[in-house]
């Protein structure tokens, strides 16, 4: 619930605008109230009037406005909020954000704020890849704005691909996770996952079986617990949870500048299968048969060890999680393989599991872990991923404590 929340909408100028009725009215119905804002090209897709009957509020669109100004000016008008939500984002108002503007009354407000913001962007999918709106939000995630999608689909332009709007309860999920008041509030983990791609060349890369599905549970429990989440995910086959500041890599070596730069954290959970080599002499250009019959040769170098590098780093958080993903012969040898792991790799804990293809684990939804900590082993049951998630979230927030 959202009970005596005000949160601040800013409605952004693009055909996602409808969505942000829906919001609002969600919005209400927990509990918020809602001031609502317009750009001037916003109400070429929504009007003020329906706005204002959704928010019960008066809706505010021009920076100029004398009886706004005399009743609330705007600076305490982007102050009065608990939160404030731009959404759509389009690229032309990150950009505007990005480079500290304020030549409207939704920018001006954004500049003057100390209030919290978070941004739902949507745009056609050539303008969200484009390399100046990746740069705009990479400054705006560096700002501490947290962003809440874009999804993958077809567009109302007819094309398909990234830049859709986050689903409405996906942005409210995200906004009650901001407010949530678990045991990990107001504190920063960080949480990696997925496998890594290594590139042969333009086109080939090597990669491993992980699904991601249980470091995105993982990133989930401890949003729920109320905690700060940077999830650094390499190409996943699942969505990363909204309400938790997403950093996409390919590559181990990009894996590992995303981990650092999210430190300091007060616990790290490790759970990326990264590999353990690249090709060193991966071609940068798509690799051709010579019709000789003679198959390339490729070399490899040894990837970091990102776990080994955040338990040795001067920011070292309090509690770092690793993972062993084995596949043994017997449960015992598993476990040996961990304990060994975690007094090599230094990290506080491991969660070890026996990934051979006969488990069924690796890419299914269920998991049977065992913790490993200075107090031994602890075998857990097979569970569902979100429930192992749930357990170990748990966990990490009695440690922390
Ligand atoms: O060495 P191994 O891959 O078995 O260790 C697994 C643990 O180490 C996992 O927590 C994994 O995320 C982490 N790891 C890493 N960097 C690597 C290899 C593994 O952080 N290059």
């Amino acid at each position: 619930m959202l009970t005596g929340k005000t949160i601040l909408v800013i409605i952004g100028g693009g055909i996602a605008a409808f969505k942000a009725l829906d919001l609002i009215r969600r919005l209400r119905e927990r509990g918020a109230s809602v001031t609502p804002v317009l750009t001037p090209s916003a109400e070429h897709f929504v009007t003020p009037l329906s706005v204002s009957a959704l928010s019960a509020s008066k809706v505010y669109r021009d920076l100029f406005d004398l009886t706004d100004e005399a009743e609330m000016g705007h600076i305490e008008l982007s102050r009065a909020a608990d939160l404030i939500v731009v959404s759509p984002a389009t690229a032309n108002l990150m950009a505007r954000m990005a480079a500290g503007l304020a030549d409207d009354l939704a920018t001006t407000l954004l500049l003057a704020t100390d209030t919290p913001v978070m941004i739902v962007p949507a745009m056609n999918v050539r303008m969200w890849e484009h390399p100046a709106t990746q740069r705009n939000l990479a400054t705006l995630t560096g700002d501490g704005i947290t962003v809440v999608g874009p999804v993958e689909g077809p567009m109302a332009c007819g094309e398909f691909g990234p830049g859709r709007l986050a689903e409405v309860p996906d942005i409210l999920a995200a906004i009650e996770a901001h407010f949530a008041q678990g045991p990990l509030a107001g504190r920063h983990v960080l949480v990696t996952s997925g496998p890594t791609h290594e590139p042969i060349d333009p086109v080939r890369y090597i990669a491993n079986r992980s699904s991601g599905a249980q470091g995105t549970a993982i990133a989930a429990a401890l949003r729920d617990l109320g905690a700060r989440v940077t999830f650094v995910t390499g190409p996943a086959d699942v969505a990363p949870p909204e309400g938790v500041d997403v950093r996409r890599v390919q590559t181990a070596c990009e894996m590992l500048a995303e981990v650092e730069a999210a430190l300091p954290a007060d616990a790290a959970v490790m759970a990326a299968a990264v590999a353990d080599w690249r090709v060193s002499n991966a071609s940068g250009s798509k690799m051709k048969k010579d019709g000789t019959g003679r198959a390339p040769a490729l070399e490899f170098a040894e990837n970091p060890d990102i776990l080994r590098n955040v338990c040795e780093s001067p920011a070292r958080p309090a509690l770092v999680v690793g993972f062993a993903a084995e596949t043994g012969d017997d449960k015992g040898d598993v476990v040996s393989h961990a304990t060994a792991k975690r007094a090599r790799k230094g990290c506080d804990w491991i969660v070890a599991n026996d990934v051979s293809p006969a488990t069924g684990i690796m890419g299914g939804s269920e998991n049977a872990v065992t913790l490993i900590t200075d107090a031994g082993a602890d075998p857990w049951p097979r569970l569902s991923k979100t429930e192992t998630a749930r357990r170990l979230a748990a966990r990490i927030a009695e440690a922390l404590t």
